[in-house]
């Protein structure tokens, strides 16, 4: 499968929601991620772009996240170590590869990248830097439903320094600002995201 055919897979069930907007900015930041490491770009950032896509349909049993997408995917015949990074992220599988263990992190850390992109008065990544997201972590009452753990996991789980990584990610959603709606006009909230 394509790029651009998982793209319009992902879009037909997730639309323009929330969470197409974060599976965007992940792919983004897998791929600039896997530029790092030597890798696919195009092949981890599909990880990125499917992970979330059964989320419209099991966002109250998030039991069966993941589960149901990993359905979809084998079903449309993409890599099993896509479908085994997208079950990891949720704990059905366990994070054996980088790309993985990447996904792991990047999920959250877009979370606390679009947060801190939103409360500026731009409300844009154009002019937020990296001290700006270390300084909203520490806030463990902005942006609660960030798991700030899993963004720190980027020391042990891909040997990245954490000021490394987050200008890596900053870096790759302020590419695609006009996408994600991180560029002073933030789109409608549309339920389904997270
Ligand atoms: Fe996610």
């Amino acid at each position: 499968m394509t790029r651009d055919d998982l793209l319009k897979l992902v879009q037909g069930r997730l639309g323009d929601s929330a969470t197409m907007q974060h599976c965007l900015a992940c792919e983004a930041c897998m791929r600039a991620l896997a530029v790092r490491f030597g890798e696919d770009p195009v092949h981890w950032g599909m990880a990125g772009l499917a992970h979330d896509l059964d989320l419209n349909v099991c966002a109250v049993n998030l039991e069966q996240h993941t589960l149901i997408a990993a359905e979809v995917l084998r079903a449309a015949g993409v890599n099993e170590d896509i479908v085994l990074a997208v079950l990891g992220h949720n704990n059905k599988a366990p994070r054996d590869s980088r790309m993985a263990k990447a996904l792991w992190v990047v999920d959250h850390t877009t979370g606390m990248i679009t947060a801190a992109a939103l409360i500026r008065p731009s409300k844009s990544t154009a002019d937020l830097d990296v001290s700006s997201v270390r300084k909203r972590m520490k806030d463990k009452r902005f942006a609660a439903n960030v798991k700030r753990e899993q963004i720190v996991a980027c020391e042990a789980g891909l040997g990245m320094a954490l000021d490394d990584f987050l200008s890596i990610c900053l870096g790759a959603m302020n590419d695609i600002r006009d996408v994600l709606h991180l560029n002073g006009h933030p789109a409608p909230v549309v339920e389904g995201g997270k």
